[in-house]
């Protein structure tokens, strides 16, 4: 007989080294179904900031497009690869970087010749300045116990005036139960408890982790890491999105933020 272990989600306490085991685990045992639940919404070669839909060749994040041509883009928390196809459709020679084997299948599979490294945001295994600009949506950031180390890593690898442009849920949001309904509107928890979510499985081990930071925590994280921030987009949800993804969704999406977009510079 085959028993099938639901694990068991809770707010507890967990460090880097746990934490990088469950992602990595969690994502190499969901990648396919990620990638065949959300593929055709990320599109193989567009680049989509989070949930609403923002579009960096709408948005221009990074910079206008024109002058993404020749540049050096470090992409952290790749997946698939979408957004660094997007990258080199415009010229620049993106590198995706992802912590799961299993997602970097999923880029080889989709193609496009993009170079892809299996590593940890938080030890880039980069020379310092090797990058003009960084780039993340939704990956590795809000996965890290320490996202000043991955702060400071990412500046050490880019060049003087490099822009580090990542997105992440918006921390309003863990107030409020992960519904996409009505459910999903009434506060549940303290914004201000920082306590990680965990699932874990019978034995107590992690085996997904997620790191609640408040906005005021994630502003000190950039200057911290030594970065200036220039921006702190909250995409709203346009008209045209009528697709649920987890606890986003249209409903929620017209009342309440659900990405934050950090836009920051290294001078
Ligand atoms: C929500 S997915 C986002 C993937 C892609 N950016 C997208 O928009 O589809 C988060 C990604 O971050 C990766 N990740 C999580 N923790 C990481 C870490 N510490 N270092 C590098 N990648 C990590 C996961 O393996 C996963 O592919």
């Amino acid at each position: 007989m085959i028993h099938e272990y639901e694990p068991e989600a809770t707010r507890r306490a967990t460090g880097e080294a746990e934490s990088s085991r469950a992602s990595r685990g969690w994502w190499d045992r969901n990648a396919d179904e990620y990638q065949t639940e959300h593929g055709a919404f990320l599109g193989d070669d567009r680049f989509v900031w989070g949930p609403e839909g923002l579009d960096e060749a709408d948005a221009a994040l990074l910079g206008p497009a024109s002058g993404l041509e020749g540049l050096d883009v470090l992409e952290i928390g790749a997946g698939a690869a979408q957004c660094s196809r997007w990258l080199a459709a415009q010229g620049a020679r993106p590198v995706a970087l992802d912590l799961s084997h299993r997602q970097l299948q999923h880029a080889l599979r989709i193609g496009g010749g993009v170079p892809l490294v299996e590593a940890d945001a938080t030890a880039l295994p980069f020379a310092d300045g090797s990058f003009d600009l960084a780039c993340s949506a939704y990956g590795a950031v809000p996965f890290v116990a320490d996202p000043v180390r991955v702060m400071r890593e990412v500046r050490r690898v880019l060049r003087p005036g490099g822009r580090w442009v990542f997105s992440v849920t918006h921390p309003v949001r863990w107030a409020f139960p992960d519904e996409p309904g009505p459910e999903g509107l009434s506060v549940a928890a303290s914004y201000f408890d920082r306590t990680p979510y965990v699932e874990q499985d019978e034995s107590g081990r992690a085996v997904y982790v997620e790191h609640h930071r408040t906005i005021g925590d994630r502003v000190r994280d950039v200057v911290a890491g030594g970065f200036r921030l220039v921006d702190l987009v909250e995409p709203e949800w346009p008209a045209w999105n009528t697709q649920e993804w987890g606890g986003w969704s249209p409903l929620r999406g017209h009342l309440i933020p659900g990405t934050a977009i950090f836009v920051c510079e290294r001078d």
